[in-house]
């Protein structure tokens, strides 16, 4: 038997080593290989599915996107609408208050007696039947003592009465010598008159339904030291501070000099209101200067 030497062992042994170690880089290096492929299928798998979800997630963005685009259009066209309804609404209200006002207004007028700013002297008639809604007497303290009770509009008394108190504060001293005078009285006292003047009794006394006396809104006005409805009474401190105040408590003078119906009656005081007289004041005109439609404008503030 042929003898193995050491060195063919050692070859062999090499050879041997050498072949199992090539097997097991290839066993290896094959595995690697297999786990590469699959490691690489997996992560593409991952990165499409990742795609996909991050695909829907847009569509989604952009659909939520789409609904709140809507859902603030629903709401600009609510508002919209919201606003167009309060502006109808606030127009109702407007027309609503309006109206109301009118109604008052009307039934304001609807109470106020219409012959209280009517232009009498010679031009408007006052019917015999026509009395004052009220009439009240004059306190005795603003009558010129020794005459007769006066009688004047109730709701023009207090302006009336405030006027002589106000002059009093002034130390003029005012008196009532003749307010409310019915028709009766007017035809009676044109009647003395006429009798005694004939037709000049015209120049200064109304025919009866044409004196404004008859409106119970009328006055006429003395001091104790005239005592009587004298063209003297023009020269006193009483009708200075008349012309200067009067208006401040709704009183004109009707006949100023050269009126166009009667004599200049210094006396004769005719309540139009505060708002009218105080026009008449401001703009120096008299009552029969104006037209009777502007004066029929200032009827509702008579007794304001
Ligand atoms: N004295 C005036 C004009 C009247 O009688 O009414
Ligand atoms: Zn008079």
């Amino acid at each position: 038997m042929k003898k193995i030497n050491r060195s063919d062992a050692i070859l062999s042994a090499l050879l041997v080593v050498m072949l199992i170690a090539t097997g097991y880089f290839g066993y290896q290096t094959m595995t690697l290989k297999n786990k590469l492929a699959r490691y690489t299928i997996d992560s593409t798998n991952a990165l499409t599915q990742k795609d996909q979800k991050l695909a829907q997630l847009q569509t989604e963005n952009e659909k939520l996107s789409n609904t709140l685009k809507n859902v603030a259009g629903d709401l600009e066209e609510l508002e919209d609408n919201y606003r167009k309804e309060k502006d109808k609404n606030d127009e109702f209200d407007d027309k609503i208050r309006e109206i109301s006002k009118t109604v008052g207004v009307l039934n304001k007028l609807s109470k106020t007696d219409e012959e209280l700013l009517q232009k009498y002297s010679k031009v408007y008639f006052l019917n015999e039947n026509y009395i004052p809604s009220d009439i009240t007497q004059i306190e005795d303290q603003y009558v010129l003592p020794g005459k007769d009770a006066a009688f004047f509009h109730g709701d023009a008394l207090p302006f009336l009465e405030n006027m002589i108190e106000d002059a009093a504060r002034d130390d003029i001293d005012l008196s009532v010598i003749s307010a409310y005078r019915s028709f009766d009285q007017q035809e009676a006292l044109k009647g003395q008159y006429t009798t005694v003047y004939g037709s000049g009794a015209n120049t200064f006394s109304a025919d009866q339904g044409y004196s404004e006396h008859q409106l119970g809104t009328t006055v006429d006005l003395t001091d104790a030291a005239t005592a009587g409805t004298y063209n003297s009474f023009a020269d006193t401190k009483a009708y200075a501070w008349l012309l200067k105040n009067a208006y401040k408590h709704g009183f004109t003078l009707s006949y100023p000099e050269k009126n166009g119906y009667y004599i200049f009656e210094p006396w004769h005081w005719r309540f139009v209101g505060e708002d009218l007289a105080e026009y008449l004041y401001d703009n120096d005109l008299n009552f029969y200067d104006l037209e009777q439609r502007e004066i029929d404008e200032y009827l509702i503030s008579i007794f304001d």
